[in-house]
């Protein structure tokens, strides 16, 4: 690298590489066994690809070519790449769920950037919690940063028939609850759904927290939509690869590109795009590290107004291949541009206004045009009450438009091993327009704050044709799910929030317009249930369970845990030798 290439600053890799002691001809020589030329030490950028590549991870397992990708792209540039892995957290196979380990993996990634030689970041992610955990943990260290996400799946084909990720999944569990699917039509509808590499393809919490990463501005134009298997998300790989050794010259770190300005921005596209109600807790966390101020009442407050103009699963009728072909999400950017802060920096140096000033529609069915949207209400409703005061959250976009207003009896199941014993019984009494309550699901309950929002409706109910009932529970929702269904009720049941002291019989009252949840329960009744009130026993003695439960806060705060909030920033750390 000749001198005018050089970084303008002194580099944190050069406490490793660039000294003359034993120390450096430690920390050189060994990385010489993978065959690096003496020269890579000559003072360029090192580049830490953070890979969360797993077999274990199906949505990521393609991210050891996609790494290749970024290494290339950073050798164009000049910089010195080195791919680490951490903890890869699979969506599909992790046990009691992934969100119990998201903020582990976040300690892992802050941890492993801080103790390496790094100079500059690219997060690989894709799978739901990959990408936030990344964020979390990269943020803590601020160093420059660029995130790459994975890209969607293809379309689902079955029968001739687009199908979603995760979408169907719900359709056909109800399908073959009414007898209108077999098995064997399930398992070939299991092979047709994930046909290719990549995470889903709905608009569920990947493509959402994707999208998150483009609007942010921490990800480059396009980041959200590529498909996996498109040539173009290798280029989108490779570009980034270049970029980062540039940002590292210009020092532009992950706190000057993830302003409040940015959060803003992201909560009005995730209203845009019709996004999943996940992605209010992870950038919650995400702002935490940062010191950005934001709340709850930021998402009610900026979504409210903003229509959701993506006709995609599951709200809508189409998937992230037609997304991409339709434009992708500079198109919506460019849409709602009279409310976004068009002047947030993002990562390739341009605002955001300047990344999608240009974008066109190719399909105006896909995505809308703000003045004719595909649905009037994108945002996420933040309701308050007696039975959730410090909030819970709803989608409209994603519930049925005559439960918004609805007053009706609770019937309760206790936890979910109460709901999966009872819901189907014949024996149990339940109407249409009851309202089914599910207690215990939430971080310390479950634990781990779980997917089951969406509880499918008791079988009986499904019978008569009803699609949809109003749910609340402490749990989170699957972004890939839809239905008039409450979630994120906090404080959780466990942490003895209102929840626990709900009653089957209890009359409930929800009122999105109005923002509000009601138990219709008085004063002197709740307090009586609550002078009787025991919290659940612990989940564990030991270990990171243990740890998780005593320390993580409420779904209104971003559930990360208390002691991870906030930064640790980059500092180079004393020599091991
Ligand atoms: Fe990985 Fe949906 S299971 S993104």
């Amino acid at each position: 690298m000749n001198d005018e290439a050089k970084p303008k600053h002194k580099l944190r890799s050069t406490e490793w590489f660039g000294r003359h002691d034993r120390d450096a001809l430690v920390h050189r020589s060994w990385m010489k066994n993978q065959g690096i030329p003496h020269d890579q030490f000559d003072g360029r950028p090192v580049i830490g690809i953070c890979n969360t590549w797993s077999e274990a991870t199906p949505c990521n397992a393609h991210f050891r070519d996609l790494a290749e990708h970024v290494r290339r792209g950073v050798l164009d540039a000049g910089g010195f790449p080195i791919e680490f892995p951490v903890m890869s957290l699979g969506e599909t196979l992790m046990r009691p769920t992934t969100m119990l380990f998201r903020n582990q993996c976040a300690m892992d990634v802050e941890e492993s950037i801080r103790a390496n030689p790094f100079d500059g970041i690219v997060l690989l992610m894709g799978c739901d919690k990959t990408t936030p955990a990344l964020l979390m943990g990269a943020a803590s260290c601020d160093l420059p940063t660029i995130g790459v996400s994975g890209g969607p799946m293809l379309n689902g084909k079955f029968r001739g028939e687009n199908i979603g990720s995760g979408t169907h999944v719900w359709k056909f569990t109800e399908m073959l609850k009414t007898g209108e699917m077999t098995e064997r039509d399930m398992i070939e509808a299991e092979s047709c759904m994930s046909r290719s590499a990549g995470h889903c393809m709905t608009m569920g919490t990947a493509s959402t927290m994707a999208s998150m990463v483009e609007a942010l501005g921490i990800g480059l134009p396009t980041n959200a939509a590529i498909p996996a298997v498109d040539s173009r998300r290798k280029v989108l790989a490779r570009m980034a690869g270049r970029r980062i050794v540039g940002m590292v010259d210009e020092d532009l770190r992950m706190s000057k590109i993830l302003t409040r300005e940015a959060f803003e921005n992201a909560i009005m596209v995730n209203g845009a795009i019709g996004g999943s109600t996940n992605a209010v807790v992870h950038l919650l966390a995400v702002a935490g590290r940062l010191g950005v101020p934001l709340t709850l009442d930021d998402w009610d407050r900026l979504g409210r107004t903003m229509p959701c103009l993506v006709n995609l699963m599951p709200s809508g009728q189409y998937l992230m291949e037609d997304f991409y072909y339709a434009g992708g999400l500079p198109v919506v950017i460019r849409e709602i541009g009279e409310w976004i802060h068009r002047n947030a920096l993002t990562v390739n140096g341009c605002t955001i206004w300047e990344n999608v000033k240009d974008a066109v529609n190719y399909n105006a069915d896909v995505i809308t045009p703000a003045a004719t949207p595909f649905k009037r209400q994108g945002g996420i409703a933040v309701l308050r009450g007696n039975l959730a005061p410090d909030g819970a959250v709803l989608k409209p976009s994603a519930a049925t438009p005559a439960l918004m207003k609805h007053r009706g009896r609770a019937i309760v199941f206790e936890d979910i091993d109460d709901l999966n014993r009872r819901v189907d019984d014949p024996a149990l009494e339940v109407a249409p327009d009851d309202v089914l309550v599910l207690k215990n699901c939430g971080p310390k309950g479950y634990p781990g704050f779980p997917e089951v929002g969406n509880f499918a409706l008791p079988a009986k109910i499904l019978k008569q044709g009803v699609t949809d009932m109003v749910r609340i529970s402490d749990a989170r929702m699957s972004g890939t799910a839809y239905g008039t269904v409450v979630l994120h009720t906090a404080p959780e049941a466990a942490a003895g929030g209102p929840l626990a002291l709900v009653q089957t019989g209890d009359i409930i009252e929800l009122d999105v317009d109005a923002r509000r949840l009601h138990l219709d329960v008085a004063d002197a009744e709740l307090a009586r249930r609550r002078s009787r009130w025991k919290a659940p026993a612990p989940h564990s003695t030991r270990g990171w369970v243990k740890l998780y439960c005593e320390t993580v806060q409420q779904a209104d705060k971003g559930v990360d845990l208390d002691f991870l909030v906030g930064s640790s920033g980059a500092t180079v750390g004393r020599e091991s030798h």
